[in-house]
């Protein structure tokens, strides 16, 4: 049997984390042989919900749980960590501007970072899911100094899953059969969902471009981008809670496809540190983008050609982030 690998998620008390907590056990992320100690970490009100959660995680009799710890300790939580799932975050309430939630969790990443910096592996694989969470990811890194900047990135999984959804039913096939669809930039309303590079993938193998199987290019311009877009927003407004199920299984997807590899000519997108060199896209943010995995080694895809209407999305989203930066990096100085 292999060894258990330590496995953190926070914000355990929430949402995502109960539908996300039952994937990982049930070997949907990490594989069905590999046994994992759970860190769940939330604020100290929240403790007696998490030890509600773990009742219930003991009463679902997983073979993989090895060890469950609860703490709201980040420096417990993180300790010779494998992998980190930052799912727990300040909350955007009524009438909060995007500014002063970025205010509230600046500072929580701060201190996540620093926790992770000097008690987690530093091979740790980690995923920021709270928002705003691609500036969360780059203010988590920051303050993780000795963990080289390609073990942060950011969930636009949820925003790839969504926009392959509305594909599929356009298209009439089954979501399962659209690939390689980029979300770039920030998961955020400026995101940029593109399927210039998208294809469906018959039974036979047979590739389509989905522009050529959509035929309908001013609805991929158009409402279809907006309505990626504004998904979440939609599901609030019909559920009076957001996407925590959809958020959950992008989250297990993301983290899936970092340990097991991407598959030949298949890529995905997430929020990856950018280093200048690719796309145009300035240094020092966390951008969504193409990759490929293979040995957990994240690669942004490279040569893809731009259109202009691509390129304006891409500076619009790009524009987003920096400020994002800004404002947060003056925050947590
Ligand atoms: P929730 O409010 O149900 O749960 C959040 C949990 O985080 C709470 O239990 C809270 O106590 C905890 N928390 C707050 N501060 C913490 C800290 N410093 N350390 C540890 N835990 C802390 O929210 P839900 O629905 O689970 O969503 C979590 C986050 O994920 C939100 O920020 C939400 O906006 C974001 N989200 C991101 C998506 C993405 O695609 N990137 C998609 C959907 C949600």
């Amino acid at each position: 049997q292999k060894e258990p690998i330590n496995v953190c998620v926070t914000g355990a008390a929430g949402q995502i984390a109960y539908s996300l907590l039952p994937l990982i056990c049930r070997g949907n992320v990490f594989g069905e042989d590999q046994p994992v100690n759970l860190h769940l970490l939330d604020i100290t009100p929240m403790m007696g919900t998490v030890n509600g959660v773990i009742m219930e995680l003991s009463d679902c009799a997983f073979e993989l749980v090895n060890k469950i710890v609860a703490t709201d300790d980040p420096m417990v939580a993180f300790k010779d960590c494998d992998a980190a799932m930052l799912v727990g975050a300040m909350p955007r309430r009524e009438g909060m501007l995007r500014k002063d939630l970025l205010e509230k969790n600046a500072g929580i990443f701060k201190v996540q970072g620093a926790a992770l910096d000097k008690v987690a592996k530093k091979t740790v694989r980690v995923v920021v899911v709270g928002n705003p969470a691609n500036t969360n990811a780059l203010v988590t890194s920051e303050f993780a100094p000795s963990i080289p900047k390609s073990q942060f990135t950011a969930l636009t999984h949820l925003d790839q899953s969504r926009a392959r959804a509305m594909v599929a039913e356009r298209a009439g096939v089954n979501t399962s059969q659209v690939k390689n669809v980029i979300i770039w930039g920030n998961h955020s309303s400026t995101q940029y969902p593109d399927v210039e590079h998208a294809v469906i993938v018959s039974a036979d193998g047979a590739r389509t471009s989905v522009k050529k199987a959509v035929g309908d290019e001013a609805w991929l311009h158009g409402d279809f981008i907006k309505a990626v877009q504004t998904r979440g927003a939609a599901v609030i407004k019909a559920r009076k809670l957001s996407s925590a199920m959809s958020a959950a299984k992008a989250v297990a997807d993301h983290m899936h496809v970092w340990w097991h590899g991407t598959k030949e000519g298949e890529f995905t997108s997430m929020g990856v540190m950018t280093d200048g060199s690719k796309y145009g896209i300035n240094a020092g943010i966390v951008f969504s983008m193409p990759v490929t995995i293979k040995d957990g080694v994240i690669s942004v895809v490279e040569g893809l050609e731009i259109s202009d209407f691509s390129r304006d999305k891409m500076r619009a989203t790009e524009h987003e982030l920096q400020q994002e930066r800004e404002t947060a990096l003056k925050i947590v100085q």
